[in-house]
This record gives structure tokens, sequence and C-alpha cells, in this order.
């Protein structure tokens, strides 16, 4: 039986890589639906980049808009990264694919409840959304299987010393969906960096003739710009690992740990506080902590969706 998934995103570079390897995928994956959440831009930027993506690849899934904004803060975006669109880089044409006109948070609660089996959510955005679809309709809890996110990081964060990006936009939802009593499992910076992208596997992106590789290769270019001058050996396609584990599990390690969300404000909020001492025994850890995969099977893998992508795209 296919997997059912959710996936909600603020597309976002490496979400469309994530939505892309789900959707190259179909006999493993059955995607119920994607939302879309304020993050990397703005929720009417990020839902228009999922609208044009769509579009041209001519392919879709049920699709809502959700949170325009954390909910009990301000945004702050992603733009240095994505781009005064928050998909710079490919030319999209103007859309035609058209969302359910209802918001994200009641679509999820009825794609959920009237899914036949369990539901893996993966959220790879601030996670908004389902912090409110949690509060808003907990009936869910019992049909979610797990959350696979990207977010967070136990050694260190992207944004400041401690945070990362998707936990620090919206802290509070983070820590409704920790205390859920879901199981979570939690893609960090330091699996997601483990996983990069080189700029000679870009090119060889580009040099493709199929339409989806192609535009993935361009797409990448333009977003690994931003971390050029760091040093990078390879780039992160953070968002890619919450899809990937669900579809290759064997290929990373993790360690099973109490994970915590500080929504104090003050330098460390937004952290990810895993308990990492070893003589304390949790029963029931709250988090699958991903660390390392192997990063050469998960390019692999992830080049072998587009490439179906670019058979089931063809135009
Ligand atoms: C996360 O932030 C966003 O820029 C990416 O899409 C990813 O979800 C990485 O910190
Ligand atoms: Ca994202």
């Amino acid at each position: 039986m296919r997997k059912n998934i959710m996936i909600d995103c603020d597309p976002g570079h490496d979400d469309v890589m994530a939505i892309l390897l789900a959707l190259g995928n179909p006999d493993f994956f059955n995607v119920i639906g994607v939302t879309t959440v304020a993050g990397n831009q703005t929720l009417e930027k990020v839902t228009l980049n999922l609208r044009r993506l769509y579009t041209y690849l001519g392919m879709s899934t049920p699709a809502a808009s959700g949170a325009a904004k954390p909910i009990a803060r301000e945004l702050v975006l992603g733009d240095l990264v994505h781009g005064e669109s928050g998909l710079d880089g490919w030319d999209f044409p103007e859309p035609t694919f058209e969302l359910d006109s209802t918001n994200a948070v009641t679509f999820m609660r009825e794609k959920i409840m009237n899914c036949d089996g369990k539901v893996t959510l993966v959220p790879v955005g601030p996670l908004t959304n389902i912090g409110l679809l949690l509060a808003t309709f907990p009936e869910v809890i019992e049909k979610i299987e797990a959350i696979s996110i990207m977010g967070g990081s136990i050694y260190a964060g992207n944004m400041t010393p401690d945070a990362e990006f998707n936990i620090m936009v919206d802290p509070e939802a983070a820590w409704i969906v920790f205390k859920s009593g879901i199981p979570v499992i939690m893609s960090g910076l330091e699996v997601t960096h483990a996983g990069g992208i080189t700029h000679e596997e870009i090119a060889s992106l580009c040099a493709k003739d199929g339409r989806v590789s192609k535009m993935c290769g361009d797409l990448l270019k333009f977003y690994v710009s931003y971390h050029d001058g760091v040093g990078y050996a390879s780039f992160p396609l953070h968002d890619v690992c919450a899809v990937m584990y669900l579809l290759k599990p064997e290929i990373f390690t993790y360690q099973d740990l109490q994970v915590e969300i500080d929504c104090n404000d003050g330098p460390t909020l937004g952290r990810t506080a895993a308990d990492l001492r070893e003589w304390m025994k949790y029963e029931n850890p709250n988090t699958r902590v991903l660390l390392d995969v192997d990063r050469e099977k998960f390019i692999e893998v992830l080049f072998e969706a587009f490439t179906n992508l670019d058979v089931m795209c063809a135009q």
C-alpha cells in the first residue's frame, strides 16, 4: 500500500525539490494534498510559486493555502536565500492551476479524516499550519502516523547560533507539534548538511534535456549562489531530507531523543533542545533526530525522481 502523505511548505527552492521527490515516486507515495504557509516568502508569493510549479509540470495534487503569519509573532522572511519571488532562477508560466477554496487547516482536517488509512505529515516550512491544525482539530491526531519535519538542529542553528529558520519563525507552533504525542522525525541541520549537492551535480542537471531536470538545475544554481563563498563542498537541500527519509530510511542514521522547543524570548529562542545526556532514559522519546545520510545515494535517488518526472511531464 502506498504511503499517504501531506506536504506543508513555503516554496522555496528546496521545498520544490522535496515536492518533486514525492511526485516522482508515485508508486510509493500517495500525496493527498499540499498546503502553503508563509516563511521563505509571503504567503501570497509562496502560494503563487506552487501554482506556477504545478502549471509548469502539468500535474498537480489537491492544494490549499494557509497561515499568512506565525501564531504569536511577526513574520521573518527567508528571502535572502530564495530571492524576491521566493523561487528565483526559472521563468515559470503564469499559473492556471487553482487551489481549493478552503483554508489549509480545514483542508488538512478533511483530507486526513477522509483518508483510507493513516497519514504522514511532511512540514518543510514554519510549523504554523500544523500547530493550528492540531490545536483546532485534535481528532486528527489519531489518524496521523508521524510528522516528518525539516527543521531544528541539535548542535548549531542557521538563523542564530542556536536556532534553525523554520523553528525560529514560529516556535509556538513547533512547541505544539513536539508536544502532540505524534512521533516526530526531525531532519535538522546536521543531516541536511550531510545530504548536500555539489556544483558539478547541479551542472549535470542543467546539461540534461528533460524539462524537470533542467528546471531543477537552474533553480539550484540560483539557490546555492547565496552560500557561495562560505566554502561548502556541497550545499544542503534541507527539505528533501524530510521526504527522503520516508522513501529510503536505510540510507540515514539517527538517534531517538527527547526534544523541547525554546519559546523564551532571548538568545536561544527557537532552539530545538535535545537531551543528549547518555544516562537519561526516556520511555518514549518524542523525536527521531536524523544525523547523517549516504550523500551519494541521496543524490542518486533524487535525480531518479527528476528523471521520472522528465518522462511523466514531457510535453
Ligand atoms: C529551511 O529554511 C528554508 O529557507 C528552507 O526552505 C528550509 O525549509 C532551512 O533552514
Ligand atoms: Ca522550506
